[in-house]
């Protein structure tokens, strides 16, 4: 089991180790310095198992520690509150020294951050910024701003608005198009939808683009804890009710490829389909998370793109700040002013994110190793 990490205590043991050793850290193999990894445990907490890039994240974030001598705590909480808290309770009370985790519902977990303070127990958040408590000391994730934006200039693209350079297309509107939003318990959800309005309102403002039910904002949009099934309701509904004059759907603004793919059964149900291209056109939709069914969509012309987030880079980021906590350091943050979380700014690593189209799928996905070409042709994770 971990012991836990007294910072002056830890920085002086390791001092002396650096000086017994000429340098050589106990346990790492280069990465943020080979800390003092022996005998540590990180606690990982992950929100579900339902969507395969929480398992990935989950994967690639254990095999990374555990390569550098940790000794990892990883659990699932199967989308329950509730049991998040208790897991994080439980690896608390079990001497996790680090923890590392991806909140299902951020405003809900401060309780457990005051018991990990208490403890002295450094809290990393992942991809979520857990809000509305002073004690998260680290926060890594992608430019969530960024990916909003990305995910309407890829609305913007596949309707023939825009060009891959950003620079005009050759359509000229007006298009209908819908908008979804992710679970408003995820402080991503707001950025995703901020930085994709901050592209979109100006031609909804204009004309070009018509959100035909009118709902704009984003508790009007949003899908509690991201799920597909209620995506597909939504977007039922809107068939259903909007358009069943017979007017067509041209595009649908979608945060995350499980909603994506609820929307498209729906709109596969109403006659649309079977592809962007014939015979009466899928609309436009986008997408995150490079997800492989997803991926297989865009392969086979149904959805229009995805915004990948290399996740095993976010692992390594998650890594390199739990290190520095090890070692009783401070983690490099490249972003000290975006993510006030309701009482401080935490300091954050953001890193960058890529549009996937059809045109892409090889380099950045198969060239990359994320996915293989034998999964992406099966829709389907080996
Ligand atoms: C968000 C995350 C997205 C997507 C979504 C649903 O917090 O940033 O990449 O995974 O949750 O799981």
């Amino acid at each position: 089991m971990g012991r836990r990490l007294g910072f002056t205590a830890l920085g002086a043991s390791l001092a002396l180790t650096l000086a017994a050793c000429g340098g050589e850290g106990a346990g790492g193999s280069g990465g943020a310095g080979g800390g003092d990894s022996d005998d540590l445990t990180i606690g990982v907490s992950m929100p579900t198992q339902t969507s395969e890039r929480w398992i990935a994240d989950g994967d690639n974030v254990q095999e990374q520690l555990e390569a550098e001598g940790y000794e990892v705590d990883l659990q699932y909480a199967n989308n329950d509150i509730p049991t998040q808290s208790q897991q994080i309770d439980q690896m608390i009370t079990e001497g996790a020294d680090i923890l590392i985790i991806a909140a299902i519902d951020g405003t809900a977990l401060a309780g457990q951050l005051e018991n990990a303070a208490a403890n002295d127990i450094p809290v990393i958040s992942y991809d979520r910024l857990i809000r509305d408590s002073e004690n998260v000391d680290f926060y890594v994730t992608f430019d969530n701003f960024e990916v909003g934006v990305a995910q309407a200039s890829a609305l913007l693209r596949g309707l023939g608005l825009q060009n891959e350079d950003g620079s005009p297309g050759t359509a000229t509107g007006p298009f209908n198009i819908e908008l979804f939003a992710g679970s408003l318990d995820d402080n991503n959800a707001f950025f995703f939808f901020d930085g994709a309005m901050s592209v979109l309102q100006p031609l909804i403002d204009d004309g070009t683009l018509v959100v035909k039910s009118g709902q704009t904002d984003i508790e009007q949009v949003a899908i509690l804890r991201w799920e597909q099934e209620t995506a597909q309701r939504r977007m039922e509904d809107l068939l259903t009710s909007t358009y069943n004059d017979g007017t067509r759907i041209d595009g649908v603004l979608s945060p995350y490829d499980g909603i994506s793919r609820g929307i498209i059964t729906a709109l596969e149900n109403a006659g649309y389909g079977p592809t962007i291209d014939a015979p009466n056109p899928m609309p436009i939709v986008t997408g995150q998370d490079a997800e492989i069914a997803s991926v297989k969509l865009i392969q086979d012309g149904v959805q229009s793109s995805t915004i990948f987030k290399d996740t095993r880079l976010l692992a390594e980021q998650a890594v390199i700040a739990a290190q520095a906590f090890a070692e009783g350091n401070e983690p490099e943050a490249n972003d000290t002013e975006t993510y006030d979380n309701g009482v401080k700014v935490v300091p954050s690593y953001l890193l960058p994110v890529v549009t996937v189209f059809e045109d892409d799928i090889q380099a950045e996905l198969i060239d990359t190793e994320y996915w293989t070409a034998e999964e992406v042709a099966a829709g389907q994770a080996d």
